[in-house]
């Protein structure tokens, strides 16, 4: 049979590490605050190093522990919404610096749910085009568009990088995978870009130049997404919760994870977090979670782990996958 693997994972913060009681001298607000709320007690804030920069070096550790050359990625997919430049493509910056001059590379934008939407599209490429190893990565330098002045927003994320290199394999690692969108309620999460400024344009309308978010509308989608994005998935490939052994949740708020274990009636244990020491890093933090599950638990072939992710957009979806390295 001809499928699809992870052959090997990698991720890299930066060495900055700000906790709460650093980030009560800036904004107004206290570790216990931020602590209740959302379970973060630090995060790691770039001061030198671009998304590009961070997601290279999430990468050579991929590559490495996948046993593979940079020669042999021919698909590189990077889920970000902090790039470094408009043009070129993050992913761009990453295959020359990694020397991966077989691949093709290109950005895609989905927000926190960044790192699901490109599995699953660098696993349809692999099928459909021939592709051999591909990279896929989830990037973000959040700390350069969050205002450090909104105290309901800076104290939330953190900047990271996470990727795997997804092969193709006599054995079938990807069991089922959907992503979908809701941009009904985009408003609640947006994030500026350039004006639209040309000299033909009489009154200039001014974009927000941060982050927004209405916490509380996307604290109501995240928690029933994740509870209904897993039962979608399981329900697709015929499974049932008890034959999962892992959930990698995309990493905001630990009172939304506890509310979907609560609802999914199953031990909170089962879903790997990591938020307390990195904040919310957007698109990379289910495969920096990953990587670290990997690491920490010492994944057996043969364990299944649910990938979930859910974010601006308003965008969700959900991997199972079976470890098979
Ligand atoms: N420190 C101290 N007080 C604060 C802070 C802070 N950092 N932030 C807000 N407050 C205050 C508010 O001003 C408010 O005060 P008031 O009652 O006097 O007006 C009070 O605390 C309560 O504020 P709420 O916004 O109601 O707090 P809530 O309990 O809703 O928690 C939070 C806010 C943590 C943001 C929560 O809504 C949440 O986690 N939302 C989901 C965010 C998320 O998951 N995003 C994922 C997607 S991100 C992406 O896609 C890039």
């Amino acid at each position: 049979m001809e499928g699809i693997i992870i052959k090997g994972t990698g991720s890299y913060t930066p060495k900055n590490v700000i906790n709460n009681i650093k980030l009560g001298e800036i904004v107004d607000t206290s570790d216990e605050w931020i602590l209740t709320r959302t379970g973060i007690k630090e995060r790691k804030i770039s001061i030198d190093e671009n998304t590009s920069d961070l997601a290279i070096k999430a990468c050579k550790i991929a590559i490495k522990n996948a046993k593979i050359s940079s020669l042999d990625i021919d698909l590189i997919v990077l889920a970000t919404c902090t790039p470094d430049m408009l043009i070129p493509s993050t992913a761009c910056i990453v295959q020359k610096a990694l020397g991966c001059d077989n691949a093709v590379s290109f950005d895609i934008s989905a927000a926190c749910t960044g790192f699901i939407y490109a599995l699953d599209i660098a696993k349809s490429l692999i099928k459909s085009n021939n592709y051999k190893n591909a990279l896929v990565i989830g990037a973000e330098t959040l700390s350069k568009i969050v205002n450090w002045e909104d105290r309901t927003t800076c104290v939330l994320f953190g900047d990271g990088a996470g990727a795997v290199v997804l092969s193709k394999s006599e054995e079938e690692g990807i069991i089922e995978s959907f992503c979908k969108t809701d941009a009904k309620k985009y408003e609640c999460l947006v994030a500026p870009s350039n004006d639209l400024n040309n000299p033909f344009i009489k009154n200039h309308i001014k974009n927000e130049k941060y982050l927004k978010m209405d916490g509380q509308e996307v604290f109501k989608f995240a928690t029933t997404t994740i509870v209904n994005s897993i039962k979608e998935v399981l329900e697709k490939a015929n499974m049932t919760i008890d034959e999962i052994d892992y959930i990698v949740p995309h990493q905001a708020n630990i009172r939304i994870i506890e509310h979907s274990a609560k609802k999914l009636k199953i031990d909170k244990e089962k879903f790997y977090t990591n938020l307390e020491n990195y904040g919310n890093t957007s698109a990379a933090s289910i495969p920096i979670a990953l990587h670290e599950l990997n690491e920490k638990k010492n994944l057996k072939k043969g364990d299944k782990i649910i990938l979930v992710g859910f974010g601006g957009g308003l965008t969700f979806g959900a991997t199972i996958i079976k470890w098979c390295v």
